[in-house]
């Protein structure tokens, strides 16, 4: 770490600046340095996590002790949620679906699909189901439905499937991929349904095959009992990989080798992560750092507002993920020991440039309760540099000649030194490139924070007993 310039990060990968989170009205080397005993445990507990697969009075919903591997998905070894056996086999089915395959249909909702929104938007070109099947080299249009329930958004896609049939002139070849770890959500399980019976339906227009990803447990998994049922194969949703935490194994790498990305160097990258964090002293482990700066942050200025912006349209979906990351792992009512704490901050989703015409205007001037998180990305995957077609107008001159990324970038720091001027907290993640290795870095980096910030609150990131309370209602409702 840089302690003057406050940066850290793995040599040549992810970077965290985080200078401007300390400063007038803002957080103290003071602060840190008292937090610093209670850092050093959160360490110490995220090395037993590792070691032992068990995280402090967590259980599972059914109230009995529950592992816990996230990190243990960057290794591949026997008994992890990826082996070896595993990784091949994904690989081999990208390469079986690929010009086998025209469409392949993801249904999940929550951890089920928001990782996989991630590492589609990391591995194709925009426009990816509009461009000819060469461009694509011969990999499947993408399409993602079951993360709502919504009779319209269902048939839109039917409709759009059925044209395409028609047009092709001969079946249209169909993966449809449930996925839920519990095999028993509401909304795959009922949009699966629906699409399954129209394709049936129109056998003349379709040729469909299915692949589950769920919970081998045919007790506990009605998906998985279909599968069984119905001869479709079914990869694993691992024991101790919870739903938003599950990027890193099955459900999210399915969709990386099935648009032919290194989903191998993924999980070096993380591995990359775990090893630094684990092995760091306290004020030289990036993620723990980000943990304790956003805990502090919330605990002493009241910063209860997370803006995630990352710079680039590629990078939204990554902002959604981490909603439901920081959402459901550390908003809590009770901490460890029950007593009741609401510890958490709510996080928001933006995208730069797009919502500094938007929501900037509220980060700079409204409540000093937030901190806006960039993340950067320094080579951009294209240099696109803009032209001026109109030389009678010199307005435009000071575009011209620069590329896209130029100006992405200005605005990235004018907006940071204009917080800055006014005292208020951002912090920056840096990523060399979008190549799959800083992606597994900053996907395990964000985990780990989390967990990390868990540890430091004393309370279960590893749970979500507050959404019991609307599935209890809504079960009711349904069952009459
Ligand atoms: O993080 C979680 O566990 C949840 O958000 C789940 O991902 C979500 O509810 C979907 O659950 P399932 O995969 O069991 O269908």
């Amino acid at each position: 770490m840089t302690k003057e310039k406050k940066t850290t990060g793995l040599a040549g990968g992810l970077t965290f600046q985080y200078e401007n989170l300390f400063g007038e009205g803002r957080l103290t080397e003071a602060m840190m340095a008292e937090l610093r005993p209670a850092m050093d445990a959160a360490a110490a507990s995220m090395r037993r996590i590792l070691e032992t697969g068990f995280a402090k009075a967590h259980l599972s919903k059914d109230g009995t002790p529950e592992h816990v591997y996230f990190p243990r998905q960057a290794y591949l070894r026997e008994g992890n949620p990826n082996e070896e056996a595993s990784v091949s086999c994904l690989e081999a089915m990208g390469e079986a679906w690929r010009h086998h395959v025209d469409v392949a249909v993801f249904l999940g909702i929550g951890g089920s699909y928001l990782g996989d929104k991630v590492l589609f938007d990391l591995s194709t070109k925009p426009y990816w189901n509009q461009l000819p099947v060469s461009a694509r080299e011969g990999r499947p249009q993408i399409y993602f439905a079951g993360n709502n329930v919504d009779g319209e958004a269902t048939q839109g896609l039917l409709d759009m499937l059925t044209y395409q049939a028609r047009e092709a002139g001969r079946p249209l070849r169909v993966m449809l991929v449930p996925i839920s770890k519990s095999g028993t959500t509401m909304e795959p399980l009922s949009v699966f349904s629906a699409v399954l019976v129209y394709l049936r339906q129109h056998a003349d227009l379709f040729r469909i095959d299915v692949t589950a990803v769920t919970g081998l447990d045919k007790d506990e998994s009605l998906l998985y009992r279909l599968a069984c049922e119905n001869g479709w194969p079914a990869l694993a949703i691992p024991e101790g990989i919870g739903g938003r935490y599950c990027i890193l194994s099955n459900p999210g790498l399915l969709m990386g080798a099935v648009l032919g990305y290194d989903i191998r160097a993924l999980l070096d990258g993380a591995r990359e992560m775990v090893e630094r964090c684990l092995s760091a002293a306290a004020d030289d482990n990036p993620a723990l750092l980000n943990a304790a700066c956003k805990y502090l942050a919330a605990e002493k200025l009241g910063a209860d507002v997370e803006v995630f912006m990352g710079y680039g349209d590629r990078l939204r979906s990554l902002g959604d993920w981490y909603v439901q990351l920081l959402s459901e792992s550390l908003g809590k009512r009770r901490d460890r020991e029950g007593r009741t704490v609401y510890y958490g901050r709510t996080p928001v989703v933006a995208t730069g440039t797009t919502d500094m015409h938007s929501m900037t205007q509220q980060h700079q001037d409204g409540k000093r309760n937030k901190v806006i998180q960039f993340l950067e990305v320094t080579r951009p995957a294209v240099a696109l540099p803009v032209a001026n077609p109109f030389p009678q107008e010199p307005a435009l001159d000071m575009y011209a000649g620069k590329e896209m990324d130029r100006l992405l970038k200005a605005a990235l720091a004018a907006n940071e030194t204009a917080l800055t001027g006014d005292h208020r907290c951002s912090a920056r993640y840096i990523l060399p490139s979008l190549e799959a290795r800083y992606a597994g870095q900053l996907l395990m980096f964000l985990m780990l924070s989390v967990a990390y910030e868990g540890e430091l609150a004393d309370v279960d990131a590893f749970d979500q007993p507050g959404v019991e309370a609307y599935k209890k209602i809504m079960k009711a409702d349904l069952a009459r």
